[in-house]
């Protein structure tokens, strides 16, 4: 199917490849540090995606050199605590992890910081042999502010965690892989090409299912067992108020391929 690139951001390129919708953050020379206004745009862009029926499946990327280096220093440095309250960027960081439809991050080069949280904001990370992650806050005297103390802690436990923060300490991909926090390692040159096929494979499949099992998986990071079990069946009865539910048991047993509406 055909790609179809748009130009109307200044800090991020977006592209759609068939049903998958990708989002490139665009600052090469400050590499893709995070700024407000970039922010702005990304969280424009997914949205736009997670409300397109013709979307099934998001990419966010950067370059060879970076996917993000973090938060821009430059625009926080002289800022107070009244001033960083105010603005209260980061309440337009929680919009990511919003979004329905699931999200992979492709990742080469750093991705530190604020770019290491917008990472592991993303429902699933494949990564070239190159990467570089890390939380290095510490060294410029803070901590993680959009999640990396908490979503590391959860994806790697508290011992490496405590050690990665506290010392901001630099890791690879296949660290990374070894201690799940990211779905895959690749060679570097084929970051992108894999997370696409990824990204087709699930955007090929039915919608509405796609989209709850992304919410009830994430429902088990803050509830009980009893209370995500729950959830779950909730929304697998649900399912089965869908076209897609009748037409894929269907098609079983008639031993043909589904033809998903996504509805
Ligand atoms: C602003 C940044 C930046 C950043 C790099 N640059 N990271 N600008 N904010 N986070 C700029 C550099 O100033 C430089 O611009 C250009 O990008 C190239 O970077 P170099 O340092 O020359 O490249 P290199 O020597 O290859 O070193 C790469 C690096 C280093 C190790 C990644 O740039 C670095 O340590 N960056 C900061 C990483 C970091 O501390 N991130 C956490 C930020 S705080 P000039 O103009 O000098 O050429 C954060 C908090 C998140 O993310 C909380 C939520 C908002």
């Amino acid at each position: 199917m055909a790609t179809t690139t748009t130009t109307e951001y200044q800090y991020i390129l977006t592209q759609k490849d068939g049903r998958v919708g990708i989002v490139q953050l665009n600052r090469p020379d400050v590499l893709n540090a995070i700024s407000p206004d970039l922010m702005v745009e990304l969280v424009d862009a997914l949205e736009t995606f997670d409300n397109d029926d013709t979307i099934g499946c998001l990419i966010v990327t950067g370059n060879a050199k970076a996917f993000a280096a973090g938060a821009d220093i430059k625009r926080m440095a002289d800022k107070s605590a009244v001033d960083m309250l105010l603005i209260d960027q980061l309440a337009r960081w929680d919009r990511v992890r919003k979004l329905k439809k699931p999200i992979i991050a492709a990742i080469n080069g750093f991705a530190l910081g604020g770019g290491c949280e917008l990472a592991m904001m993303c429902d699933m990370i494949i990564a070239g042999e190159g990467a570089k992650f890390g939380q290095p806050e510490i060294s410029i005297g803070v901590i993680p502010g959009a999640g990396g103390t908490q979503r590391l802690t959860r994806a790697i436990g508290k011992a490496r965690a405590m050690e990665l923060i506290l010392t901001g300490r630099m890791f690879g991909a296949q660290e990374a892989y070894d201690m799940e926090l990211i779905t895959k390692v690749v060679p570097d040159e084929v970051v992108l090409d894999e997370a696409k096929v990824l990204a087709k494979t699930i955007a090929n499949k039915p919608g509405v299912a796609v989209k709850l099992a992304k919410e009830a998986i994430l429902k088990s990071f803050d509830t009980t067992i009893e209370g995500g079990l729950d959830y779950e069946r909730k929304l697998f009865y649900l399912l089965f108020a869908s076209q897609d539910q009748k037409e894929g048991m269907t098609a079983f047993m008639e031993k043909r391929p589904a033809e998903w509406q996504h509805q």
